[in-house]
């Protein structure tokens, strides 16, 4: 997730960019960059990798002045480079820009504005806005800057400076955050707390759709519309490490609770008004889409579970036979393939070795290949022929929460997608599914309210030896992803199982007390899950069954029911994920385990 920080006042801006910078450097990013004016010029230092290497660059070549912004960027649109870096100017070099989030219209601005005249250096949708502030300034940085932020549409936070206006800054907040630390004859911008603590502890935390004036000895704030806004002092009591951590006690949890947004910015341009999955950066047509005759799904870990999901909604919606294999087995497997088989590599990384290699494979024989990943610039990205970047922001835990959603929702579109295109499903399921999709940030949002009731069931079960997850289609899907979390970060025993499966073997693993964590969400596979969870109750085993809010009768088969908001049963393992995340966090609390970094694992395996 990109990070911003501004400056005007008294001091050297750019010791203060970037020590601003290092403090959002726990928000993962892939480039940095500042611009200082220095008296009559805005001088700009990007560089692609570590604010160090952008420290070296000014290494003797520093940037003096005591007006800057800077920048660490997290891609989504173009590659990870020195030229996509922000600081983003005009063709004048008069206007300078950062932005965090994405300008939805960008691919229209671009072409208007390429059309009169401007020249772009990036493949960024934020060197837009730079050149539509160019094209409107009309001697007011202010109001060019409303005007320009009513012609953006997305979610996104920006600070504008100009050698027009060099002593003001204008920050803009519309869905992605931003904050005005107050100093004396100084102030400061930052997109997050941390960056200001150093310097300030008293802040202005801008609203959506507000916009600062900000100058050395004032700060004015108004709305898009020009009506000013009164803001309160609002006086920073945490400390740094609770800061990076938004106050929550885990990276873990703190991403847990972002899964609303992270799958909402996963839908942003994707999902039309009318309930139909667009994905501009496949652009397929009908017949590359009819051509598919087979899918190879391949990833590892969480990121394998989400691509079972993935191959039932496929099957389901095209129609087409899809396998999925862990990428350590399919890379040494010699798959079989047909003419047109497409390949989807699925990797929140995008670096994982075993995944890279399968990819590598797949290519080698003349396959194309779709990257489902988080990482844009990362080598499966770089790699794969077709690149869906899921929206996740940096994901800092080891324990895959956020990305494997967002994972779920890009299989969600692609999967409708693909089925539009190919005529292969009746338009009105598609719709059916798409419409729940949609609904996946307030159904996220309300599941998680089962916090304080995972919590309460996570102290009672921590100190069990082993526990059992079932379920039957895409809940047993969902019980492998529930009993992975578990074993990763609780270090408790945990196996999931088919529930139809269960007499076939692990039965005689049901004693008394043993905990069964038991999925019902499939309203058609319904019955069939409670006759399951009955074969173990009468074994004596303790069940916590997870189904619809307004069931009747799990609670007299249960011994502890958590009703979760009903949605469509196909996005039933978004929903599901949240509690058993919630219950592997509490778990390995109790247990007083490094939840955000469990013994013997790394965020990502780039060793085979
Ligand atoms: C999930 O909680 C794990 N940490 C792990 O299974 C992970 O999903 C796997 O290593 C794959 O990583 P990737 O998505 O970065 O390829």
């Amino acid at each position: 997730m990109c990070g911003i920080v501004g400056y005007i006042g008294a001091r050297e801006a750019q010791s203060v960019l970037l020590q601003g910078l290092e403090k959002l450097e726990y928000r993962g990013y892939d480039s940095a960059g500042i611009a200082v004016y220095d008296g009559s010029v805005i001088r700009v230092k990007k560089r692609l990798g570590r604010l160090s290497n952008l420290e070296e660059q000014l290494n003797g070549h520093g940037l003096p002045g005591s007006v800057g912004i800077g920048h660490t960027r997290w891609a989504t649109h173009g590659r990870p480079s020195d030229e996509n870096a922000h600081p983003h100017e005009d063709c004048s070099g008069h206007f300078v820009v950062v932005h965090n989030g994405i300008i939805e219209n960008y691919r229209m601005l671009r072409e208007q504005l390429r059309r009169e005249g401007h020249r772009f250096r990036s493949e960024t949708d934020s060197e837009v806005v730079a050149h539509l502030i160019e094209s409107l300034y009309d001697g007011d940085l202010l109001g060019t800057v409303l005007k320009a932020a009513n012609r953006l549409r997305g979610a996104y936070a920006l600070v504008v400076m100009s050698v027009r206006e060099p002593d003001r800054l204008v920050a803009v907040r519309k869905h992605s955050p931003l904050v005005v630390g107050l100093g004396e004859g100084e102030n400061f911008i930052a997109s997050d707390i941390p960056a200001l603590l150093s310097y300030t502890r008293r802040v202005y935390v801008l609203d959506e759709g507000e916009v600062a004036d900000v100058t050395a000895s004032r700060v004015a704030c108004y709305r898009l519309d020009g009506t000013g806004v009164d803001k309160q002092v609002l006086e920073v009591t945490w400390d740094m490490a609770a800061a990076e951590k938004a106050g929550y006690e885990h990276f873990m949890l703190k991403e847990i609770y972002e899964q609303p947004k992270a799958i909402a910015d996963t839908l942003t341009g994707r999902l039309a008004e009318d309930n139909r999955a667009v994905l501009p950066e496949l652009g397929w047509d009908e017949d590359t889409a009819r051509q598919i005759d087979r899918i190879h799904i391949i990833a590892c870990g969480t990121a394998y579970h989400a691509g079972m999901v993935g191959r039932q909604i496929l099957e389901r919606l095209t129609r087409i036979p899809v396998e999925v294999e862990v990428a350590s087995e399919y890379r040494y497997r010699e798959p079989v393939y047909t003419e047109n088989t497409l390949v989807i590599a699925v990797s929140q990384s995008g670096e994982t070795a075993d995944t890279l290699a399968a990819l590598r494979e797949a290519k080698s024989r003349g396959r194309r290949v779709l990257a489902i990943t988080n990482v844009v610039g990362s080598s499966v990205a770089r790699e794969a022929d077709d690149v869906v970047i899921t929206q996740a922001g940096p994901e800092i835990a080891v324990a895959s929460t956020k990305a494997y959603t967002t994972q779920l929702v890009a299989f969600y579109l692609f999967a409708c997608y693909l089925a539009r295109l190919r005529g292969s499903a009746d338009p009105e399921a598609i719709r059916g599914i798409l419409e729940a999709v949609r609904g996946l940030p307030e159904a996220v949002s309300k599941v998680l309210d089962t916090a304080p009731a995972m919590k309460q069931f996570a102290r009672r079960f921590a100190w069990k030896e082993s526990a059992f997850f079932i379920g039957r289609g895409l809940d047993y899907v969902a019980a492998l992803e529930g009993a992975l979390k578990l074993k990763e970060i609780s270090y408790i025993h945990a196996e999931a199982y088919a529930a139809g499966e269960l007499k076939h073997g692990t039965l005689a693993l049901i004693a008394e007390g043993v905990p069964v964590i038991a999925l019902a969400t499939q309203d058609h596979l319904y019955e069939k899950t409670v006759s399951n969870i009955k074969e173990v109750k009468a074994r004596d085993a303790y069940v916590l069954a997870l189904t619809w809010a307004g069931d009747g009768e799990m609670a007299t088969v249960a011994d502890e029911v958590l009703y979760l908001p009903r949605t469509n049963p196909w996005v039933a393992p978004v929903v599901v994920a949240v509690p058993l995340q919630l219950l592997a966090y509490y778990a390995a609390v109790e247990r007083g385990n490094d939840v955000d970094k469990p013994r013997n694992l790394a965020k990502s395996v780039t060793v085979e």
